[in-house]
């Protein structure tokens, strides 16, 4: 029994590989290894499993676990008591606690809101003038996650709180920034002068906002609210104990967090696809026009060709490269191969979703193939699987099609950036795009309060 064989490069540079083009570090590693690598993508010895046949096995496998240690890089942003973090039992009780506002009726009451809070965005847009297209994406769906877990939608208190969020993500996501994720050895608190200590100075001005809105809740409650913050104050054990202000600190921010950055790279891409693909744009046009000016959310989900849409664009960009990290509890067979007990595993999503045997011709934005047949949940798996599969996910994809809807509906869009075509880039742990990709309004909306769009021509 050994473990799989993987690059000779020393550890560190693998590492520094891995940080500065991810793709390319799994792309020929896996063209001279296969769907089982050994490498130091997580900073430490990991062998990355990809391929249908390889991640059903490892999300499937009864002695693989998903430990919360092995994501300990989240630490310092999302805190010790996150869902992320938390090992098993915990993890299994704090996610049924955490899943009502994700599903069912709950979901569907989001709708309203999410085609509003993008009306509003959409009312910013000049006809003909460009806007940066991941910031504008941004913006609705922080947004759409603030009113979820705070029931917030407008006033100083909710700028406030997505000022200093925005702040403090963009700290770990661009550039430099990212490496102090990767690289523990880089948090050093000198002080407000060194990057470290401006860093968690942020956070302690995010954490204080945070504090105060459950402190504010504590005093006052309100049993009429429906956010998420008010389910978790009412949570017990069965001893009858709560949530502490830290778990509860925690938790939020895992999902103001998990819950915006994901989706905004979505639609950006899925906004430059359509758009670069004439005839993609016209069969979704004439798909959402057919469906009248109601737009119910609920028949809006089941559209074939937008969710074929949304998928494809999940399937070529997926913003989780990796699925969390597994361990294997004992030695397990893997793809037919004996791996010893302590190992630590990674599902790349990227590399199954370009496996030409399931997707031919896999760098074609092509949305038809989801219509010609149906991927099993290894094939396609753009939010994980088995234990940690996304909580987000009906929440990410009810986002995708609604926003999309409403802006296509609303307004005729024109790239502008002058780089094509636009490139996937590292943005923190995530894949996003590089920066800069803008568009502009050809026509503009007449926003209105109700569900009804009027659309008028802008000469
Ligand atoms: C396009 C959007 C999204 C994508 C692609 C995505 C993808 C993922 C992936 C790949 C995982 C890891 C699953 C695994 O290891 O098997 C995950 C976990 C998670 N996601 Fe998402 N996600 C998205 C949106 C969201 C949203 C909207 C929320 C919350 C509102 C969210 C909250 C979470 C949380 C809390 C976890 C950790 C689950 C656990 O540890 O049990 N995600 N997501």
């Amino acid at each position: 029994m050994s473990l799989p064989s993987g690059p000779k490069t020393p550890p560190f540079r693998q590492l520094l590989q891995w940080l500065k083009d991810p793709l390319d570090y799994m792309e020929r590693h896996h063209q001279a290894f296969g769907d089982l690598f050994l490498g130091y993508f997580l900073g430490r010895p990991a062998v990355m499993v990809s391929g249908a046949q390889g991640l059903q096995e490892m999300m499937t496998h009864p002695q693989i676990t998903a430990p919360g240690e092995l994501n300990e890089l989240a630490r310092p942003l999302l805190g010790a008591n996150s869902l992320t973090l938390l090992s098993e039992p915990e993890h299994q009780t704090r996610r049924k606690l955490l899943m009502p506002p994700f599903h069912g009726e709950r979901l569907w009451s989001y709708g309203q809101w999410i085609r509003e809070i993008t009306e509003a965005e959409m009312a910013r847009w000049t006809p003909g003038e460009a806007f940066e297209v991941r910031n504008a994406m941004q913006e609705i769906t922080l947004r759409v996650i603030l009113k979820a877990v705070f029931g917030l939608r407008d006033g100083a208190r909710l700028e406030t709180l997505k000022k200093s969020l925005v702040e403090r993500f963009e700290m770990t996501a661009k550039g430099f920034g990212s490496s102090f994720i990767f690289l523990p050895i880089l948090r050093r608190d000198w002080g407000p002068w060194s990057p470290w200590g401006r860093i968690m100075q942020k956070q302690r001005d995010c954490d204080a906002l945070i504090y105060a809105e459950i402190q504010e809740r504590r005093t006052n409650p309100d049993p009429e609210r429906i956010d998420i913050l008010n389910l978790l104050l009412s949570a017990a054990d069965e001893e009858g104990n709560g949530l502490t202000d830290v778990e509860l600190r925690d938790e939020l921010m895992t999902l103001l967090f998990a819950g915006h950055e994901t989706t905004a790279t979505s639609l950006t891409w899925a906004l430059y696809l359509i758009h670069q693909n004439p005839p993609v744009y016209e069969k979704l046009m004439a798909e959402l026009t057919s469906l009248g000016a109601g737009l119910d959310p609920l028949e809006l989900y089941k559209l074939p060709y937008l969710t074929a849409v949304c998928n494809e664009t999940l399937r070529l960009y997926c913003p989780a490269l990796l699925t969390f990290g597994r361990q294997t509890e004992a030695p397990v067979s893997l793809l037919g191969r004996e791996i010893p007990a302590g190992t630590v595993l990674a599902g790349s999503i990227y590399l199954t979703h370009r496996d030409p045997g399931v997707y031919p011709q896999p760098e074609q934005f092509r949305p038809e193939r989801f219509l010609e047949r149906n991927f099993s949940p290894y094939e396609f798996m753009p939010f994980g699987g088995g234990s940690r599969r996304c909580i987000g996910m009906a929440l990410a994809q009810l986002e995708m099609k609604l926003i999309l809807a409403t802006i296509l509906l609303g307004v005729k869009l024109e790239h502008r950036s002058p780089a094509q075509p636009l490139k996937p880039q590292r943005r923190g742990a995530l894949l996003a795009m590089e920066s800069g990709f803008t568009m502009a309004p050809l026509r503009g909306l007449k926003a209105s309060a109700s569900s009804e769009y009027s659309v008028t021509t802008v000469t």
